[in-house]
């Protein structure tokens, strides 16, 4: 593969195992090949072990795979490293590696600097980046005084600080509060409308991804088990399942009429907010779902068909993967 000039990352064939003495090797990433496009967002799912983590460190330069191409920004990462390395810049898991003894001006001006990045564009830039994290109130402020939240929105902003046109941010909203959450989401979308930043964010909150990325790649066990658009995996587990709100409990006869005719019923009525959740496999259900239930007796206050989310997307995909036995 020549260097790809036409994505911000490109990925060929990478692998990745580790050895060790008396144990079987585990291989933690299996021959994967993607590519990301210029100016979006990239979710990047997995359960726990995945190979996430060991794929973003290896693109980073940060461990040495087995094998394989990666190309950032149309240098290869090995060939041409420190070209590939100025384009692009991280925060990985746990590690918040910004300094607690600096202020958060101080550790702006630190990274972006690593980067050649100062002087009067670059105030600037920082001062736009503390306007969008909601820091400007804290720019002298140590690190160490900061809280959690702030102190992870700060090593978001010096990764972003370095002006690379490719970012990864390994669990950003990690233990952030809904709104801190909401307001980190915000700013990364923005930046990448604006500035057309290349993004790859690593996340097992389904609401993040969902919100944030146009597209994810999900991993399992090394290997890529799905790469679409957030909205076709959505449509690939749009179940028809409908949940029906009754506006009283239903009798013991009507739970038997249901249960009868829909062996998979879930039936709740014991008083509180009584309903019938079912899964019609044709269209054609419906009309077969609303006779049963006139035959109980149901009260029917609503039926609503179940939106699916990219959790149970992930879920039922994780799942399927672990069932042809890969894991
Ligand atoms: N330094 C290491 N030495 C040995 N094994 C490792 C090392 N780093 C990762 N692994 C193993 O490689 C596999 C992939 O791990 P990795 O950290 O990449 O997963 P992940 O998808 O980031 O998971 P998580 O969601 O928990 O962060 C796991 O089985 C892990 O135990
Ligand atoms: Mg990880």
């Amino acid at each position: 593969m020549g260097a790809r000039t036409d994505v911000a990352l490109a990925v060929a064939g990478l692998h990745k195992k580790f050895t060790k003495r008396h144990k079987p090797p585990v291989v933690a990433v299996d021959h994967i090949s993607v590519e990301v496009a210029y100016g979006k967002i990239v979710g990047l799912l997995g359960p726990n072990g995945a190979g996430k983590t060991t794929t973003i460190k290896c693109i980073l330069g940060l461990m040495e795979p087995d094998g394989g191409e990666i190309s950032v920004c149309g240098y290869d990462a090995r060939r041409q490293r420190a070209a590939a390395m100025s384009r692009v810049a991280a925060v990985l898991e746990g590690a918040r590696n910004i300094y607690w003894r600096l202020s958060v001006w101080e550790n702006l001006e630190y990274f972006a600097g690593l980067n050649g990045i100062g002087g009067r564009d670059g105030a600037l830039y920082f001062q736009q980046l503390l306007q969008r994290f909601g820091l400007e109130d804290k720019k002298d402020t140590t690190v160490l005084e900061l809280s959690q939240g702030n102190k992870q929105k700060v090593a978001v902003a010096c990764a972003l600080a370095k002006r690379t046109p490719l970012v990864f941010l390994d669990e950003p909203t990690l233990g952030l509060d809904v709104e801190t959450s909401y307001q980190l989401r915000q700013a990364i979308k923005d930046m990448v409308r604006d500035e057309g930043r290349t993004i790859v964010i690593s996340s097992h909150d389904m609401a993040v991804v969902q919100d944030v990325c146009e597209r994810v790649v999900i991993m399992a066990n090394g290997r890529i088990i799905a790469d679409d658009q957030v909205q076709n995996l959505l449509a690939l587990f749009r179940t028809r399942e409908y949940l029906v709100k009754l506006a009283r409990d239903l009798t013991r006869e009507g739970q038997e009429i249901i249960q009868e005719q829909f062996p998979q019923a879930v039936i709740t009525s014991d008083g509180h907010d009584p309903s019938v959740r079912v899964q019609l496999i044709n269209g054609q259900d419906i009309y077969r779902l609303i006779d049963v239930m006139r035959q109980a007796n149901a009260d029917i206050a609503s039926i609503t068909q179940e939106e699916p989310d990219l959790e149970k997307a992930f879920v039922e995909l994780v799942r399927k993967e672990r069932a042809n036995g890969n894991g």
